[in-house]
């Protein structure tokens, strides 16, 4: 199992104990659905409620989709898009992209920016590409996936022709209502659900992660495996020092309060940079709410050790570092000795290059403990879907006791309508008249 070190925190055990009630009132509302946000408790027993027949029914039109398709694009924003690109990049080859032999379908994302240049790139590298197309949208109407997805549709269509479209497109959206969900029961497309009671960051364990990483050729049964098994390990009755969804929660919550307000998510393995991209959103969105929240941050490492190292180690110290530290890669590979020796790196020889990267680790942690930087560590044994299933519970479900303690709702989203409210004004959406004339007279 994957396992948390809180030993280097910089917080004394009775700071963290001291939550104990606190945190046992979370989890006990959370468990009663009693707490703020309660009509999104969906994903909080997901992992054991998921049943084999859910995930062959997936694999299913999955395998269509990898029979039929040499690309996947999986259009979606937010929560309806990271999970996904987070266990798809942390588990495939780095070069998969450059090196693919046409075992998995390449999988490309969408609709998660708006860029006129990485649309239109995208459609001119699909032309001549058998490619099918997963539209991903809980509320069906979000503008950036919709303006993806409506490219994508024309496109496949016009190259596959109107009956493969159908097969190939699939969508992940409201039972009921929204546009996606209206478009995919017009055309007849394949869909699934996502649940009325997952919030969409919370979804990476529904099908909107499930069918892209089976997509992508990874074992969804041993990710959920991970996911159940967590489940129980952070359980209600499992004491706070055992239950490292509770101190993980705890622990962040009492350097919140001695003026931490800012946690940096580090990696030591570039595969794990949309890992650090999931993080962010699920905890920006679900704690930054009523001017408070800890300012969730990410780093690559050792990449940025040559350009972010220096502030951490010196700059203003209201920061904290959480690690993911994977205990064994998947290869390795032996640095090779050289008779000349120019580099003077010959005192490696023989060594594992990641014998070199957990020295780089050990040596930053030391660096920044020294420097008043207190580190945590989530040690993951090695990257896989079923380490990879127990890391997404982990957080989802230190995520929702961490923000009850702070006394937010942490199911809710309110601050991301502001923009979309500007933004429809300024292209003068119908429905939005009178928004419009206030934003002309705003700017004049
Ligand atoms: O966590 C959330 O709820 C958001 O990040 C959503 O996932 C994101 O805004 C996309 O929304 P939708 O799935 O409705 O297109």
């Amino acid at each position: 199992m994957i396992k948390l070190d809180t030993s280097k925190a910089l917080v004394s055990a009775e700071t963290v104990t001291a939550f104990r009630e606190k945190v046992a009132e979370a989890q006990k509302s959370l468990e009663a659905g009693t707490c703020a946000g309660n009509d999104f408790l969906g994903w909080l027993h997901l992992p054991s409620e998921t049943t084999p027949d859910f995930l062959d029914d997936i694999q299913l039109t999955a395998d269509t989709l990898r029979q039929n398709c040499d690309t996947v694009v999986v259009a979606g924003i937010g929560g309806s898009y990271l999970g996904a690109r987070a266990v798809i990049e942390a588990l495939s080859n780095s070069f998969a992209w450059l090196t693919n032999k046409g075992k998995n379908p390449d999988i490309l994302f969408a609709g998660n920016n708006i860029g006129e240049d990485y649309l239109y790139e995208l459609t001119e590298y699909l032309k001549g590409k058998s490619f099918g197309v997963i539209n991903i949208s809980k509320s069906g109407t979000t503008t950036e996936t919709a303006l993806a997805f409506r490219l994508l549709k024309k496109q496949c269509e016009e190259q596959r022709g109107k009956e493969t479209a159908r097969k190939v497109i699939v969508a992940i959206t409201d039972a009921r209502k929204g546009a996606a969900r209206t478009t995919a029961d017009k055309e007849g497309y394949r869909s699934f659900v996502i649940p009325d009671n997952v919030g969409g960051r919370f979804s990476v364990l529904t099908p909107v992660g499930l069918l892209p990483i089976a997509v992508a050729g990874f074992d969804i049964k041993a990710l959920i495996k991970g996911a159940q098994d967590m489940e129980k390990q952070t359980a209600n009755d499992v004491p706070l020092e055992e239950n490292i969804c509770a101190k993980y929660a705890a622990t962040r919550n009492a350097l919140y309060q001695s003026g931490k307000k800012i946690e940096i998510m580090v990696n030591f393995q570039p595969k794990l940079h949309y890992m650090n991209e999931w993080w962010k959103q699920l905890y920006g969105e679900s704690e930054g709410k009523g001017h408070k929240g800890i300012f969730p941050a990410a780093v690559d490492f050792s990449t940025d050790l040559h350009s972010m190292g220096q502030w951490i180690q010196d700059g203003e110290r209201t920061i904290f570092e959480t690690v993911i530290s994977i205990e064994t890669p998947e290869h390795c590979l032996l640095f090779p000795s050289d008779e000349e020796n120019l580099d003077g790196l010959n005192f490696l020889s023989g060594k594992r290059v990641d014998e070199v990267n957990k020295m780089a680790e050990l040596g930053t942690q030391l660096a920044h403990v020294d420097g008043g930087v207190p580190n945590l560590r989530l040690i993951v044994p090695r990257l896989d879907e079923y380490n990879l299933g127990q890391v997404i519970y982990f957080f989802e479900k230190a995520c929702a006791i961490s923000g009850l303690l702070l006394e937010v709702n942490p199911f809710n989203q309110p601050g991301v309508e502001a923009y979309k409210k500007n933004m429809f004004a300024l292209l003068g959406k119908p429905g939005y008249e009178k928004e419009t004339e206030a934003m002309k007279k705003r700017l004049g």
